[in-house]
């Protein structure tokens, strides 16, 4: 049977790639930074602009078609998953790297038909490094396949998680918790390149073993998901069930053993939903 949203991944590749081009040259120019719902939670013109672009290129070419997009919802667009073929953006995954020039940032586009994401692409735009999963299809770097670590023993492996943009002291404390008992398992090593879609990336390359954060939101992982399933890794909620897009929770692992004994190490909380009105 066809692949009938061959044409809508094809296309959102080379959305990326566009939009990657801009926020490369953006890093050459001055950021005017502004803040979101917090004072660290940060945006900037070319996160706008390159949404924008993306948003408009699909609705020429695919104009049925929905949008869940970082700063759409920010100026107040709803965010709301339904069974309609969905694009959920995040113009440049690790805002806070890119406004600061940390040379970590991604272009995350995924898309969702029934609730289920069909395809996933997260250009890291510094690296050059255009990842892509198609359901059912595998996961590629620059077209290369992808497959995650076959590490069983978390003793010898390195996690990624990051501490996100909420500074309430109950989830800080909460964060901190749950790292501590992470590194004292002990594992290998804790890193984060500040982008949760790269994170994902990485988990699905075989350099992490697992990636875990409490306070992501839809469009941070939409795409790095499916690439991680792709290339053969688990995908779980934090309290060891099963993975919810909207909940802003997530484990991502090389398999099933890892992704449960970092359960049992975090201290869990519920943010407010990404579908909470
Ligand atoms: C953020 C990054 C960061 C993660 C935050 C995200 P943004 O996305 O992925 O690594 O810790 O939770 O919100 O704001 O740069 O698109």
């Amino acid at each position: 049977m066809a692949d009938v949203w061959q044409t809508a991944m094809d296309h959102a590749v080379g959305a990326a790639r566009r939009a990657g081009q801009v926020v490369r040259e953006a890093l050459q120019d001055d950021r005017k930074v502004m803040t979101k719902s917090s004072s660290v939670d940060l945006v900037t013109q070319t996160d706008q602009k390159v949404e924008q672009l993306i948003i408009q290129s699909v609705k020429e070419k695919f104009p049925t078609h929905r949008f869940i997009g970082e700063e759409s919802v920010a100026a107040g667009e709803s965010c709301v998953l339904t069974d309609a073929p969905t694009w959920i953006i995040d113009p440049i995954d690790g805002t806070t790297n890119f406004v600061h020039a940390f040379p970590f940032v991604a272009v995350s586009i995924g898309f969702s038909v029934n609730k289920q994401v069909e395809f996933g692409v997260v250009f890291s735009c510094l690296e050059d490094k255009m990842f892509t999963a198609r359901r059912g299809k595998g996961a590629f770097c620059n077209g290369e396949p992808l497959q995650v670590s076959d590490q069983e023993d978390i003793k010898q492996s390195i996690i990624a998680t990051e501490f996100g943009s909420s500074r309430d002291p109950d989830a800080v404390d909460r964060i901190f918790s749950s790292l501590r008992n992470v590194l004292c398992i002990p594992v290998h090593g804790v890193r984060g390149a500040g982008t949760a879609a790269i994170n994902m990336c990485l988990v699905a390359s075989g350099c992490v073993e697992a990636y875990y954060e409490i306070g992501i939101h839809v469009w941070d992982i939409a795409a790095g998901s499916l690439i991680v399933s792709e290339a053969g890794g688990v995908l779980m909620d934090v309290d060891g069930g099963p993975l919810d897009l909207m909940s802003r929770r997530i484990v991502a692992a090389n398999s099933r053993t890892i992704a449960e004994r970092i359960v049992r190490e975090i201290d869990a909380f519920g943010p407010p939903r990404d579908d909470e009105p």
